[in-house]
């Protein structure tokens, strides 16, 4: 299918056996050069990731001459909308929506609060929402609040032994009066990938909303929502390289029907309709700069071409997965051999079913001592439940010492997981 072959520093490469250049990726960001940060390994991405040049250029260029009230007529103001604009549509296309099914908020915590208090018209006493005991508690409380209408709360329990959620106790749990289902996209404490899309046709058969929690996944390829078939899906723009925001997918057809939560006057006017007032206008431009970002990863490893943008956005997914997976599988397999280390979910990735999220527990000291030694050796992690509260209480840990998370990126290097097992090992 692809004959042509590229050349890469003087080697000529088929594009099947083209890999991340890490050093182009960690040269457009500027944390790596960074006195404060250049000398640490960096491994709480989960948390919040680096941002790349592009976005703070965009970022600083939106405040030196067009930081005024957009949308007016005179330049400064109309670039200004206009950027606005770019910035949602370009995000719109990097994830298959169209522009008016995205909202910007300021968190994905903010964002899940506004769209159940959205969704409460929809329940009735006795229907009933599924949520499970693996999600981050920003996609379960809003949800659980929802009781107060009436709902009934059911909850999708992980296996204690895998920490997995498995899909033949969710179809036990689907009803003709499931209303909402809640789940996460992947887990920011077991890794694991959930099969939105099968989770998605099975809740639909009953006529069920799928809300899908994608933070923990949209930071390792930018998902196709229209693919996975849920009604709403979510993720935090900070933890994908830009600033700290929050975007919420809806399915048009779903939003044009939920109530105005906004100033009277803009009544039908989806998706403004449901958050009470806008976001940050100047980390909103500057989004538009994770999208040139991705697609200079396209053209540096692939040359311009003809492909759509999701095919590019496949194709930059593709890479990342396997340098993902080439830096984080050694770390999990060392973890998982380790007789005094628990390693909480898969001990391998294979084909994306996890992401490089690693969450670990000592039975020979607390997270918190463990996490501190890993500091004292220049990696840059911590010991938390990172919010998973119901998840760490499920596998019967303390959530006030929590787990160590490891968490990696595509701009992480080998040279890091060399650290880190380095690291681990004098301990
Ligand atoms: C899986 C997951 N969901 C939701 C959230 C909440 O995101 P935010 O901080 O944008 O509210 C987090 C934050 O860490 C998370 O990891």
């Amino acid at each position: 299918m692809y004959k042509i072959k590229y050349i890469r520093n003087g080697v000529f490469l088929s594009i099947n056996n083209i890999k991340l250049d890490i050093e182009y990726i960690r040269s457009q960001f500027p944390a790596f050069k960074d006195p404060t940060c250049k000398d640490w390994s960096f491994f709480e991405n989960a948390g919040g990731s680096y941002v790349p040049q592009t976005v703070i250029d965009k970022l600083n260029k939106f405040m030196i001459s067009t930081k005024v009230q957009p949308y007016a007529d005179y330049p400064m103001s109309k670039i200004a909308g206009n950027q606005m604009d770019e910035s949602t549509k370009l995000f719109a296309e990097m994830i298959n929506a169209k522009n008016n099914e995205i909202l910007i908020g300021g968190s994905t915590s903010i964002n899940l609060y506004v769209l159940s208090n959205a969704l409460k018209s929809f329940i009735s006493p006795g229907d009933e929402i599924i949520v499970t005991n693996q999600d981050h508690e920003a996609n379960i409380s809003p949800w659980r609040r929802l009781s107060e209408s009436g709902a009934k709360i059911v909850e999708w329990k992980m296996n204690k032994k895998t920490a997995e959620l498995e899909i033949e106790e969710f179809e036990k749990l689907l009803t003709n009066k499931t209303k909402i289902v809640a789940v996460t996209h992947c887990s920011n404490i077991v890794g694991s990938v959930n099969n939105l899309k099968k989770i998605s046709e099975l809740s639909h058969k009953k006529g069920a909303i799928v809300i899908g929690d994608g933070v923990s996944f949209a930071p390792h390829g930018f998902p196709n929502v229209k693919n996975l078939d849920v009604d709403f899906y979510t993720f935090s723009l900070y933890k994908t390289y830009g600033p700290h925001l929050a975007l919420l997918y809806g399915k048009e057809k779903i939003l044009k029907q939920l109530p105005n939560q906004n100033h009277e006057f803009l009544s039908g006017q989806y998706p403004y309709t449901i958050n009470p007032g806008g976001p940050n206008h100047e980390e909103l431009v500057s989004l538009s700069g994770i999208y040139d970002y991705i697609l200079s990863i396209y053209n540096y490893h692939f040359g311009n071409d003809e492909l759509s943008i999701l095919e590019k956005i496949e194709k930059v997914n593709q890479l990342i997965t396997s340098h993902e997976e080439e830096i984080a599988n050694p770390i999990l397999d060392y973890i998982s051999c380790r007789d005094d280390l628990i390693l909480i979910g898969k001990n391998k990735i294979n084909n994306k079913d996890r992401a490089p999220t690693i969450a670990f527990y000592s039975k020979k000291m607390s997270s918190k001592s463990l996490s501190e030694l890993l500091v004292k050796n220049k990696i840059a992690t911590r010991n938390d439940n990172f919010y998973a509260w119901r998840c760490l209480n499920a596998l019967g840990l303390d959530p006030n010492d929590g787990v160590v998370r490891l968490s990696m990126t595509h701009y992480n290097s080998i040279e890091d997981t060399k650290n880190l097992l380095n690291a681990l090992k004098s301990i």
